[in-house]
C-alpha cells in the first residue's frame, strides 16, 4: 500500500477487515517490521481516539511514534498559495515536505473548513499533503473522509455478525447537534458499508441532509426515522451539517435524537457512533448506556484498523 487516503487505497475489503481481526487476536505478531521505522502524527484539528489508537498501533508494530499538535505546538500554518505571509509563519510545502523527512509514514487529521464546499470536497488540502510529503501517508480525517473510523466500524460490524453470515439490516440515522460538524464520517461509512454486500444499508436524515451524490450511490435514503429503524440489527447515529446549505445547520429541533422509544423498533440492534458523542443531545443517556450499546468496541477496533493500514505500508516500504 502507497498511500491510505480512501477505501480506493485498499483491494478487498473483506481481505483487510479479515486481517485486521487476526491481528487482533495477535497484536505483537509483527513486532519487527518497525524496527528503526518512525510514523509521524500530525494534527490539525483535536483528537482523543484517532490520536491515541494510532500510538498504540504503532507501539504494536514496534514503531517509534512522534506526535504535533500544530496549533498549539507549532507555528501558524500558510495553506494557500502565492500570498504574502503577512499573519501565518510557515507555508504547508516546508511544513509537510520537512514533517516527513522525520518519519517513514506521516499521517495527518485535516478537518473541513465548512465554509467553501469546492476547497473542502475537492481535497485541495489533503491533496498538497500527499504532493508533498516525500513518505506515505495516511488519512486520519480529511475535509470529507474519515477511513479509520470506518474500517474500524466494519470491522465492529463483522464481529457482531458472525462475518456478515448473519444478514443485517445498518441503519445510519442523522442526530442533532449544536455544531455544525463534517460529513467525513458519513461519506466513509457510507463508502464501507456499500462495499458489503450481505449489508442491508439504509441512510435516514431530514430533509436538506442529503451527502454529496457520490456517496449515495445505490444506498437507500428515508426522511423517516422511525419506519427506517424498524427490523434494524444497527444503529449508527451521526451528526453532520448540511452539504446542500454547506456546513449549515438547517434543522434545530431535537426530535431526530436517538432514544430508548426508538431503539424498541428496532431487531434489538446494536447501538453504534464514531465518538465523542453529545449525552442528550444525539443520543440519549439510556441508550449509550445500554448493554446494545458498541462505541467502546469500536473505539477499541481503531487500533487494529490503524495497526494493518500502517501494517501494510510498511511491509510495502
Ligand atoms: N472518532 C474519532 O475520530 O475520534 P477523535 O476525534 O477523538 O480522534
Amino acid at each position: 500500500m502507497k498511500n491510505f487516503f480512501s477505501i480506493k487505497d485498499v483491494v478487498n475489503v473483506y481481505d483487510i477487515i479479515k486481517e485486521s481481526i487476526l491481528l487482533k487476536k495477535n497484536p505483537y505478531n509483527f513486532q519487527n517490521i518497525g524496527r528503526n521505522r518512525t510514523i509521524g502524527l500530525v494534527f490539525f484539528n483535536p483528537s482523543l481516539r484517532t490520536r491515541i489508537s494510532c500510538q498504540k498501533a504503532a507501539f504494536n508494530l514496534g514503531c517509534n511514534v512522534w506526535t504535533l499538535d500544530i496549533k498549539n505546538d507549532s507555528w501558524k500554518i500558510e495553506m494557500h498559495d502565492g500570498g504574502i505571509m503577512k499573519d501565518t509563519q510557515e507555508h504547508i510545502k516546508e511544513a509537510i515536505s520537512v514533517m516527513s523527512i522525520y518519519c517513514d509514514i506521516l499521517a495527518v487529521r485535516a478537518l473541513p473548513n465548512l465554509l467553501d464546499k469546492n476547497y473542502d470536497y475537492k481535497e485541495i488540502l489533503f491533496k498538497k499533503i500527499l504532493y508533498y510529503s516525500k513518505v506515505p501517508v495516511v488519512n486520519l480525517e480529511s475535509a470529507t473522509l474519515h477511513p479509520l473510523q470506518s474500517l474500524a466500524d466494519v470491522i465492529t460490524i463483522a464481529e457482531h455478525s458472525s462475518f456478515f453470515k448473519k444478514k443485517s439490516k445498518v441503519v445510519l440515522s442523522w442526530a442533532p447537534h449544536v455544531n455544525p460538524l463534517p460529513h467525513s464520517v458519513a461519506n466513509s461509512f457510507s463508502q464501507w458499508i456499500t462495499k458489503i454486500r450481505e449489508l442491508d444499508f439504509i441512510i435516514t436524515y431530514p430533509n436538506g441532509y442529503d451527502l454529496h451524490k457520490k456517496f449515495l450511490h445505490g444506498v437507500k435514503i428515508s426522511n423517516n426515522q422511525n419506519e427506517s429503524f424498524k427490523n434494524a440489527d444497527f444503529i449508527y447515529a451521526k451528526n453532520w451539517s448540511s452539504y446542500l446549505y454547506y456546513g449549515k445547520i438547517i434543522v434545530h429541533d431535537f426530535k431526530w435524537m436517538i432514544n430508548q422509544e426508538k431503539m424498541k423498533l428496532t431487531n434489538n440492534a446494536k447501538f453504534m457512533h464514531c465518538l465523542p458523542v453529545r449525552r442528550n443531545i444525539v443520543v440519549e443517556d439510556s441508550v449509550l448506556n445500554s448493554k446494545n450499546s458498541i462505541v467502546l468496541e469500536q473505539s477499541k477496533n481503531r487500533i487494529y484498523a490503524a495497526q494493518i493500514i500502517f501494517l501494510k505500508i510498511l511491509q510495502s516500504l
